[in-house]
């Protein structure tokens, strides 16, 4: 009939139709049916978080294709593994992908958690989804851990023998408080990590299970709480200015679906190409006996391990509770509600950003030049007491120049913000500093090497 097509196609129709696109789709409706333009400028997300769902549900996908020829045993793990590479059709593939995919998670995990703190977007109630995050990311470290193991070659086999000594690391207080006979917490934690003093078939097993199911399903959980939370603050943050104008919104359908298709092929289609070239490793089978040297924890534990090799108990126990600590704190430290959705803050923000680089660069650069050159205090003073040791190094001075620095920019700036940015900037440099060297600079019995 004439004229039906303009009634069927009027914009309220239209409106109608694609929120319901959305809110009837089990699984669209995870988003909101409508969304802030500003979500969708890719300079404020870069669509981090949505890669990393993506990265997730490759690994889930390609763990499930790898499990059909694994076998979790330390007798036959390395050979089912050598099958899947040599003999199963596509399996060296599949195995490159899901290591690159693990790795990949590690990266994006940590560039998302810079990209929520430098807009503020811990700030207008979302301090739960910051605390989720948090304890994700955690979660996303510990699931490539766990599978770190699960090849039982030699690097995998010498890479997890150093994490769990790393879980080890409060005997050096307890032997310095002569309780390790009675209370032996670093013992405990590494009971708890490979079921015994050394990793043999029962950290083979934990490592298996948890890695196939109790990480992938705390993470999923905490992945859906993590939208449904999104969902239930309103959507993504944005500046104040921006928060009343309701009438801005967009639908979701059908632009954000092709923003996120497109993602989610890139994603596929680097993975893919990389995986080409670059092989996931597969050393000699495990050798309890013949320790690989210099012996590396994986990557992303290297800047733990670089300060476990200053103090045991500083580097492996005190600086990363206390960095996780500060990281679940900032949102009840800091409420400044008005830099939300701003980058950096603005330009005070980027200043203090800039200081913040400078003075983790020099103080971090300083200490390891100077403990390579001249050596610490047991080279300088050979009887002086471990607990000097264990209190004055590298890893603990940097936190406390570090923590002196942002009581110092909230007292100049009165800005809890301000010192955030600081302390936050000043711990993540250091991070990353220390986890380089460790790449890069140590070498056989953890000597420094200048390649
Ligand atoms: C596997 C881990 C994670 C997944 C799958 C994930 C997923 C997502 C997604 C899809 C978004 C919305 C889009 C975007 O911001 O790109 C988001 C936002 C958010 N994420 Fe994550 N995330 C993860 C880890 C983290 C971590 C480690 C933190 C911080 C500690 C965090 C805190 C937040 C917060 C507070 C928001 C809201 C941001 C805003 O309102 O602008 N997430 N996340």
């Amino acid at each position: 009939m004439p004229g039906t097509d303009n009634i069927s196609n009027s914009p309220e129709k239209i409106y109608r139709k694609r929120v319901r696109k959305i809110t009837r789709n089990f699984f669209l409706h995870i988003h909101s049916p409508r969304i802030y333009p500003f979500s969708m400028k890719p300079g404020y997300t870069f669509g981090l978080g949505i890669v990393l769902g993506f990265l997730f549900l490759i690994m889930i996908f390609t763990g499930v294709l790898l499990m059909l020829h694994y076998t979790p045993s330390v007798e036959s793990a390395y050979n089912s593994v050598k099958d899947i590479v040599h003999v199963v059709p596509g399996g060296r593939i599949i195995r490159n992908i899901h290591r690159l995919a693990s790795h990949a998670m590690v990266i994006t995990v940590f560039l998302h958690l810079l990209r929520v703190f430098y807009t503020g977007s811990y700030l207008g109630g979302r301090y739960v989804n910051w605390i989720i995050g948090v304890a994700m990311f955690v979660v996303v470290l510990f699931m490539s851990f766990s599978g770190y193991l699960l090849p039982w070659d030699q690097l995998s086999y010498w890479a997890v023998t150093i994490g769990s000594n790393i879980a080890a690391s409060a005997r050096e207080l307890t032997d310095l408080l002569g309780i390790t006979g009675i209370l032996d917490i670093g013992g405990f934690f590494q009971r708890l990590l490979i079921g015994s003093e050394t990793v043999g078939q029962t950290a083979l097993t934990r490592f298996f299970m948890l890695h196939v199911i109790f990480l992938p399903l705390t993470l999923l959980v905490l992945t859906a709480v993590h939208l449904w939370r999104i969902r239930k603050e309103g959507g993504l943050s944005r500046p104040v200015a921006i928060s009343s104008r309701e009438t801005d919104k967009l639908l979701a359908w059908p632009m954000l679906m092709w923003v996120e298709l497109s993602i989610f092929l890139s994603v596929i289609a680097l993975l893919v190409l990389f995986s080409f070239f670059i092989e996931a490793p597969l050393l000699e089978p495990a050798n309890p006996s013949h320790p690989e040297n210099p012996a590396k924890s994986p990557w992303y534990f290297l800047g733990i391990q670089e300060l476990v090799s200053y103090s045991a108990f500083a580097g492996g126990l005190l600086v990363p509770v206390l960095f996780l600590y500060f990281l679940v704190s900032i949102p009840y430290k800091d409420k400044e509600e008005q830099y939300i959705g701003v980058w950096f803050s603005g330009r005070r923000g980027i200043k203090v950003l800039l200081y913040a680089i400078l003075l983790s660069v020099f103080t971090v650069c300083v200490q390891v030049f100077v403990m390579v050159r001249w050596g610490w205090l047991r080279n300088w003073f050979p009887d002086i007491s471990q607990w000097f040791v264990m209190l004055v190094n590298p890893a603990t001075i940097t936190v406390m120049i570090f923590a002196a620095y942002s009581v110092y920019i909230r007292r100049k700036s009165g800005s809890s913000r301000m010192a955030a940015i600081s302390l936050f900037t000043s711990s993540m440099v250091a991070l990353i500093i220390f986890t380089a060297i460790g790449i890069w600079f140590r070498g056989a019995n953890w000597e420094f090497v200048f390649r």
